[in-house]
């Protein structure tokens, strides 16, 4: 597992903005218990019945900042073969999809009971997924614009 740190910076305003917004989010729900518990188990049931709103909320704000950020990021896919356009497309489809299913999954049974699962799942996506996707992306782009300027 990668470090949290900081913010990877492309010089692409769009990529990243979006990637500091991902990484408040993420910063956001990592520190989210003031108790620093891992796990939900310690807690009675009514301090996780408090935990369960405003945490809820904040993933879901992650989801949707998560989803603008790809629908910004692809409009810049023009810039690339249409193979790795697709492949590129897909990544962000898959990590939608795991997010999604873990935001409906029954209350007492679903992730945000384990915090350790969270980190995992946020840390590959947001961490991982810069680093093998967006970052060529980002390259690419440039390459593109320095050939436009000469
Ligand atoms: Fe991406
Ligand atoms: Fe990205």
């Amino acid at each position: 597992m990668k470090s949290h740190s900081s913010v990877p910076k492309f010089g692409i305003d769009v990529l990243d903005q979006g990637h500091e917004r991902l990484f408040d989010l993420e910063r956001r729900l990592l520190s989210f218990c003031g108790k620093g518990y891992d796990s939900c188990e310690s807690c009675s049931a009514d301090t996780q019945d408090e935990c369960e709103k405003p945490f809820s909320a904040l993933l879901e704000e992650l989801l949707v900042v998560m989803w603008e950020h790809f629908r910004d990021e692809e409009s810049l896919m023009i810039h690339l073969p249409p193979e790795p356009a697709q492949a590129h497309k897909y990544e962000h489809a898959e990590i939608s999809k795991v997010f999604s299913s873990l935001m409906v999954q029954d209350p007492q049974t679903r992730f945000l009971q384990n915090r350790r699962e969270l980190v995992k799942i946020l840390g590959l996506w947001v961490h991982d997924h810069i680093e093998r996707w967006d970052m060529p992306l980002a390259r690419q782009i440039k390459r593109n614009t320095a050939e436009l300027i000469q």
